[in-house]
C-alpha cells in the first residue's frame, strides 16, 4: 500500500470514482469470461488483480482519501475486487474441469489391449528337430557324442575308409581350412564322431551325434553349404542288420508316430558294409498315392516312400582304425540330414527360409522345448 497521500489531489485518484471502478471491474469480468485456457486466465489474473491493475491501484489509493471517505470507497472497491476474485475462482474451476475432461480423453489408456504384442521370438526349428531326434535315441539308452566342426582330415575321411583319391576329398566338395595340404577340413558329415567315440569310450558304444556339417554347395532351394546331420552308432558284440533295422523302426516311430514301415535299399558308403539307403513309408498318403488314379501326394511325390538317410554295418576297417577288434565286435551306423527331415516333415519348400532367420518362418514352430 502506498504511503498516505498527504497532499490529496482528487484528480490523481480518479480510479476511485464509481464509474471508473465499475468499468475496471466489468473489463476484468469480461476478460475472465473470455479466457479460454488456464494460461490465458493466468495472464488475465495478473492484468486485472496484479499490483499494477486498476483495482489494485484503487485499493492503494484508499489510504490517501480523507478518513470520512475511506469506508464508503473501501466498500465499493472491496465489492469490485470480491466480484473479480469470485469470477476468477469460478472460471479457474471451469477451466480445470475442462482440462481434466480433455486429459481423460486424450491420455486415456485402454487397459484391455493385449499387452504382449512385442514378438517374443521362437526357437529355431532346426534346434527343436535335433532335440527331438536326440530324445528318441536317448529314450533307447544312447548317449550324446560330440566332435569338432573343424576336423582333421584323418577323422573325416581316412578313419572312415575313404581312399586317398575319393572325389569327396577334393576342394570341389570339401571346405579345407587354409589350404588342401593342412589336413584340416570343416567336417562334411557327422560320421567322424564314429571314430572319435570309439577311440574315447569304453565298449559297448551306443551314441548319437548331432551338429553342423559343411559342403561346398551354393545356397539354393534345396542346398546349403552349412547344414546339420544326425548320426546314430552302436558297437557291441553280436550286433546285426536286424538290430540296425529295429533301431531305425523305433526312430521313425518316435519321430513320426504310427509305426510306419521302413525299407532298406542297397547302397554304398566307404565306412559301412553292407550299406543301405533308408526309406520310410510316406506319413501323409501311407503309400496310397502310388495306386493308379489315386490323389497325388506332395509329400512323397506319389512315390509312397520318403528317403530319410543312409545306414549300414560299420565297416571292419573303421573298427580297426578306431582300435576296436572286428572279430569280437560289430556295429551299425545310421545318418540323416536334419534340414531334409524338416523339409519333408513340415512341408518347408525353400532352404533359404531355414538360414535367413526371418521370425515369420520360425514363429509357427513355436517355443516347443
Ligand atoms: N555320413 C553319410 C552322409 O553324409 C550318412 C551315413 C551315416 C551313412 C551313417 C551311413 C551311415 O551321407
Amino acid at each position: 500500500m502506498s504511503a498516505p497521500n498527504k497532499s490529496y489531489d482528487p484528480v490523481e485518484v480518479s480510479s476511485l470514482q464509481p464509474d471508473e471502478l465499475d468499468q475496471a471491474r466489468d473489463e476484468a469480468l469480461a476478460a475472465i469470461a473470455a479466457a479460454g485456457s488456464l494460461e490465458a486466465l493466468k495472464e488475465t489474473r495478473l492484468a486485472h488483480t496484479g499490483d499494477r491493475s486498476p483495482l489494485a491501484l484503487a485499493n492503494r489509493e484508499i489510504g490517501a482519501l480523507p478518513p470520512a471517505a475511506r469506508a464508503e470507497a473501501g466498500k465499493r472497491i472491496g465489492a469490485a475486487r470480491g466480484a473479480v476474485a469470485q469470477a476468477l475462482k469460478t472460471r479457474q474451476a471451469e477451466l480445470e474441469e475442462e482440462r481434466d475432461q480433455r486429459v481423460l480423453v486424450e491420455e486415456a489408456v485402454d487397459v484391455t489391449l493385449p499387452w504382449d504384442r512385442a514378438p517374443r521370438g521362437a526357437r529355431h526349428p532346426l534346434t527343436t528337430m535335433q532335440e527331438r531326434m536326440a530324445d528318441v535315441f536317448l529314450s533307447m539308452g544312447f548317449e550324446i557324442a560330440e566332435g569338432p566342426e573343424i576336423e582333421a582330415e584323418w577323422f573325416n575321411f581316412d578313419a572312415l575308409n575313404f581312399k586317398p583319391d575319393h572325389p569327396a576329398r577334393t576342394m570341389q566338395d570339401t571346405f579345407f581350412v587354409e589350404s588342401e595340404d593342412t589336413g584340416v577340413v570343416l567336417r562334411t558329415h557327422t560320421s567322424p564322431v564314429q571314430a572319435r567315440a570309439l577311440l574315447s569310450r569304453e565298449l559297448p558304444v551306443y551314441v548319437v551325434a548331432l551338429g553342423k556339417t559343411f559342403r561346398t554347395d551354393e545356397l539354393d532351394a534345396t542346398h546349403t553349404p552349412v547344414f546339420h546331420q544326425m548320426e546314430g552308432l552302436a558297437v557291441d558284440e553280436g550286433l546285426t542288420m536286424a538290430d540296425l533295422k529295429g533301431a531305425i523302426d523305433a526312430f521313425v516311430t518316435g519321430l513320426f508316430g504310427g509305426h510306419l514301415p521302413v525299407r532298406l535299399r542297397p547302397s554304398y558308403f566307404p565306412f559301412t558294409e553292407p550299406s543301405a539307403e533308408v526309406d520310410m513309408q510316406c506319413f501323409v498318403c501311407r503309400g496310397a498315392s502310388i495306386e493308379l488314379g489315386a490323389e497325388p501326394c506332395r509329400t512323397c511325390g506319389s512315390e509312397g516312400w520318403i528317403e530319410i538317410g543312409g545306414c549300414g554295418m560299420v565297416n571292419p576297417r573303421v573298427l580297426t582304425a578306431a582300435g576296436v577288434d572286428p572279430e569280437r565286435y560289430s556295429g551299425w551306423a545310421f545318418g540323416l540330414g536334419v534340414e531334409r527331415t524338416l523339409m519333408f516333415r513340415h512341408g518347408v519348400k525353400d532352404m533359404h527360409d531355414m538360414v535367413e532367420g526371418d521370425i515369420r518362418f520360425t514363429l509357427p514352430f513355436g517355443m516347443e522345448i
